[in-house]
This record gives C-alpha cells, structure tokens and sequence, in this order.
C-alpha cells in the first residue's frame, strides 16, 4: 500500500507544473518590460525632433541718411531655412527679423551695460512647410525710416562707414511647429553678426564679414 501524502510530495509532474507557472509568470512580467523598452526605444527614434535652421546666405543694405535723428537704412537679407528631419515636416506660424547695432566688441571683454541698439524690427513672411530633409531660400528686407538713433551710435556708424565697416546684428525669431506631430508652437531664434563695407559717395554697402551661428545673447536682452 502506498502513503498518500508522501506520494504526492514526491509526485514529480505536480513539482514541473509549479515551475512551469512560475517561470511563465516571471517570463510574462519580463517580456512586457522588454516589448515597453522596445516600443518606447522605438518610438523615441522615430521621432526625434530636431529644430529647424537658418543660415545667412546673403545680405546688403543701403544707408541713405546716418544722422542722429533722421536714420534711414534697409536691410536686404536672405537666408536659408532647413528642416533636418527625416519624418516630421515643418510650418512656421511666424518670422520676426531685427537689426540692431552693437556698440561692444564682446560680451566676453566686457559685460556690463547695454550693448546692441536696435534699429529696426518687422514681422516677414515665414518660410512656408519645409517638408522632410527640405532646404528653402528666403528673402526679405528691414528697414528704419527717419529714426532717432541718437549722437552716440550715428556718429560710430559714420566712422565705421568712413573706415572700413560698419557692424550689425540680424536676429530671426521664428514660430513654428511639426506638422501631424504636435500643435503645440515652439520658437527658433537664430543671430548673425555682419559687417558692411561701403566705398566713398555710395549708400549701399556689401556684406564682407559673417560670423554665424551667433550666440543669441543681445536678442535675448533687448526682448525679455
Ligand atoms: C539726413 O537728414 C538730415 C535731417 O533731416 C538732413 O539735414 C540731411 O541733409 C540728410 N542727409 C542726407 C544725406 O540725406
Ligand atoms: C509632408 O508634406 C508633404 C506635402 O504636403 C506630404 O506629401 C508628406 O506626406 C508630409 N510628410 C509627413 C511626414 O508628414
Ligand atoms: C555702390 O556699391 C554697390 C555695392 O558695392 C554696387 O553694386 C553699386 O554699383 C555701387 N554704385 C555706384 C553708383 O557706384
């Protein structure tokens, strides 16, 4: 006669069953953590987002009165904008350019006060969709009509235009968003530091130095 009890401690398949179960159990908690990593690894790759750019491509401008109180000057710029992205497109709301005029060489030397006077601010048509991996070209000009820039900065822009050059700072913001991503609106700022050269009797002057891309710092003061 067998024991019963004894039996069923020793019963091998009722020992496999447990382990089984728990093995499964154990295998369920880890795959569904391994398919969440992958799903979310995934999904982090695929959308990755990256922000739109803009390079200077060219630029002018014409000065036609640099005095204190009659400052008159356009600005003819054009730039770049590029969509890095390989699967998301993107459209801008809106495109803000400004110039201003720095009176300090750097921040760096010398970081007190004030340094960039602005001159002139506008609201310009924005690029229109950039789709994926898309580069477009776009032209606009600021300008400033009889503005009162003061004795300071139109006396340094005469010298500057008298000797050599004269140096501004073009400034971009822009709105955008990714299309079929998120609705939400972010903002690109982008700075070029550029110097204009002028020949003796003529008002417009040709770019001859670019310094891009070009920390933010004198647009971040003069707008917060
Ligand atoms: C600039 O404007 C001032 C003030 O109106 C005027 O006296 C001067 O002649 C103008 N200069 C030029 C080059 O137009
Ligand atoms: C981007 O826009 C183009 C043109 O409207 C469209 O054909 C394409 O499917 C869009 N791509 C994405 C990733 O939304
Ligand atoms: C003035 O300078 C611009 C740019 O260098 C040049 O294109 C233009 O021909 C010049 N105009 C005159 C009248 O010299």
């Amino acid at each position: 006669m067998e024991d019963a009890p004894a039996a069923e401690d020793n019963n091998p398949r009722r020992v496999h069953w447990e382990k089984v179960v728990d093995v499964g159990i154990l295998c369920c908690i880890f795959g569904t953590l391994l398919g969440g990593f992958i799903y979310f690894a995934v999904m982090d790759l695929r959308i990755h987002l990256v922000d739109p750019a803009f390079r200077l491509y060219s630029a002018t401008m014409s000065l036609p009165n640099a005095s204190a109180s009659e400052f008159t000057a356009t600005w003819d710029v054009t730039v770049v904008a590029f969509n890095p992205n390989h699967n998301l497109n993107i459209s801008f709301n809106s495109l803000q350019a400004a110039v201003s005029y720095a009176t300090k060489v750097s921040y760096a030397t010398d970081p007190s006060g004030s340094a960039a006077v602005m001159l002139a601010t506008k609201l310009v048509p924005p690029p229109s969709l950039l789709t994926t991996r898309a580069r477009t070209t776009h032209r606009f000009t600021v300008e400033t009509v009889s503005a009162n820039v003061g004795d300071d900065v139109a006396r340094k822009i005469s010298e500057g235009r008298a000797h050599g050059g004269v140096r501004f700072e073009i400034n971009l913001l822009g709105q955008y968003r990714y299309a079929s991503y998120d609705k939400s609106p972010r903002m690109i700022k982008a700075c070029y530091q550029v110097e204009f050269e002028f020949s003796p009797g003529n008002s417009t002057g040709t770019l001859t130095r670019t310094r891009q891309p070009f920390e933010c710092e004198h647009y971040a003061r003069s707008h917060t």
